[in-house]
């Protein structure tokens, strides 16, 4: 009996998947993924013309040396053509990836569905990828050296990659044995010594530590101690009381390889005369080598007297506790909804899902219409912040739904997964699971919102031109007439 009752229903459960995959009409699972593969012609691109000095060494310079470098934390250097010719056949395979886990340049932002404009966009245009794939099926030609572009120069020392910063704290040193558990705990308080508020424009983290920069390191877990770190800001009072900042409270994690923070111009963050940094939820990780490090934090500020017009808040929307992943099975999702109480401006989408996480979208839905904002891939070996153009970032009428999907994929086609058998929930250990839009946002007055909108409007050539993040920006002003109309 129970086993006929079974039957029944996976007979079921095979007729209604072709209805659910055809509203979802996205198969994120990892198994199911294809290359993108382009005719060069059809960008007008004569494939026999193509060369490595000509055409190849600006793309690797742009979107590939910054990590492909001698010191990068890269496996291996993608700078001259005999370092590069070797990978030809794996670079043709990994770019064609685009947007998903395993692509390189890790940028997984879809370009084909939703906002496609971001800061330090690196990925490659589907143009760059026609031009790398024709190159290496026409036998990666070298061509004349004079046409290279000028080399890029590496550094071997910990430069501050946004310049020197305005003042630097030093977190306090921490030593890892060469083998070990991993270590998680608080690493106390560590004073500003500012004398006056100040506004942060942008903040940078280094790690520094005894390991030799030109050593033979195999991966770039080698090279570091700290996996990441959190940090808030407070006051210091006069008995030595630490208070934690309502306002600018916690600060962007510090996480292996994730980029500086740079705030917008009209939302600085406040680090407050007579404050301190509060170091905790560090998790430290055994390389291979003992190793002694510390962090150091680089604060650029605004110039004394300035004053934010936008006030920041961090994550919307997410759920890191009811999530229910199944074992071995791909394209699950998840969804979270939240409704905005204030015009927003979206300002970065960071999104945020454990081992079994392939991609994660958000979407906003406004009166009768459902807008995906953006969609992009996931790997939980990177951690990515994708920090919209600002004119391009959505723009959100208070009211608007804000909806979140994460998908999941627990088959053995993800090789992020410890293991495909295991039933998961929420929880904060890898093998558990997040789903939450780390990203962050400002709130906006009903000036703010009109004005953000007009400069939207301006950019816009007629009325005949949509933007997806902006779901009001044609919308007729309110007059007491056209109120009355839609009364009627
Ligand atoms: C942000 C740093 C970064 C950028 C930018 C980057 N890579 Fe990588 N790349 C890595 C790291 C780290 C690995 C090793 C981990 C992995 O395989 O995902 C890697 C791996 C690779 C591999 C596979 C090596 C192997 O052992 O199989 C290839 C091929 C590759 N990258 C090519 C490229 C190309 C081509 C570009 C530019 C179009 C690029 N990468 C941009 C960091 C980067």
């Amino acid at each position: 009996m129970t086993v006929k009752h079974f039957l029944t229903v996976s007979a079921f459960a095979v007729l209604a998947f072709p209805v659910i995959a055809s509203a979802q009409a996205h198969d994120a699972s990892i198994a199911n993924h294809q290359p993108h593969y382009y005719d060069a012609t059809e960008f007008g691109i004569d494939p026999d013309s193509l060369t490595f000095t000509k055409d190849i060494e600006p793309i690797l310079q742009r979107s590939c040396q910054n990590c492909h470098n001698p010191y990068g934390g890269a496996p291996m250097p993608l700078v001259s053509y005999d370092q590069v010719q070797p990978w030809a056949s794996v670079i043709k395979d990994r770019t064609a990836i685009r947007d998903r886990m395993g692509a390189m340049p890790p940028f997984y932002a879809e370009k084909d569905i939703g906002i496609s404009r971001f800061k330090d966009d690196y990925s490659l245009s589907d143009e760059e990828l026609a031009v790398i794939q024709a190159w290496i099926d026409n036998g990666t030609p070298r061509g004349n050296p004079a046409d290279s572009p000028e080399p890029l120069e590496f550094d071997i020392s910990d430069v501050w990659k946004l310049g020197e910063p305005d003042l630097v704290l030093r977190g306090p040193d921490f030593t890892t044995p060469a083998i070990g558990p991993d270590w998680w705990g608080d690493l106390g308080l560590v004073p500003t010594g500012l004398t006056e508020d100040r506004y942060v424009k942008s903040i940078q983290i280094r790690e520094i530590n005894d390991i030799p920069a030109d050593g033979d390191i195999a991966t770039v877990g080698g090279r570091y101690i700290f996996h990441h770190l959190n940090y808030s800001s407070g006051v210091i009072d006069e008995n030595g009381v630490y208070t934690q900042d309502p306002t600018s409270g916690r600060w962007p994690i510090h996480e292996v390889g994730r980029n500086a923070d740079i705030f917008p111009e009209k939302a600085g963050r406040l680090l407050a005369a007579n404050s301190a940094l509060r170091l905790f939820g560090t998790h430290m990780h055994s390389n291979g080598r003992e190793t002694t490090g510390h962090l150091e934090f680089g604060f650029s500020f605004f110039p004394v007297g300035y004053e934010p017009e936008y006030s920041r808040r961090g994550p919307l929307t997410g759920n890191g506790i009811d999530i229910d992943v199944a074992a071995n099975r791909a394209n699950q999702e998840v969804h979270n909804y939240v409704v905005l109480q204030d015009h927003t401006k979206i300002i970065a989408f960071e999104p945020h899902l454990h081992a079994p996480g392939v991609r994660m979208c958000l979407e906003a839905i406004w009166g009768h219409n459902q807008f995906t904002l953006t969609c992009v891939g996931y790997d939980h070996n990177w951690v990515k912040q994708y920090v919209f153009e600002d004119d391009a970032a959505p723009l959100l009428p208070k009211g608007t739904i804000l909806h979140a999907v994460g998908f999941m994929d627990t088959t053995k086609a993800n090789p992020n997964l410890a293991d495909s058998r295991n039933w998961s929930g929420g929880g904060r250990r890898s093998v558990t699971n997040m789903f939450i839009d780390l990203g962050y946002s400002v709130r906006l007055t009903e000036e703010q919102f009109q004005a953000e909108m007009a400069i939207r409007r301006a950019n816009m050539k007629d009325k005949n031109e949509y933007d997806v993040g902006c779901p009001l920006c044609w919308a007729p002003e309110i007059t007491g007439q056209n109120l009355a109309q839609g009364d009627q």
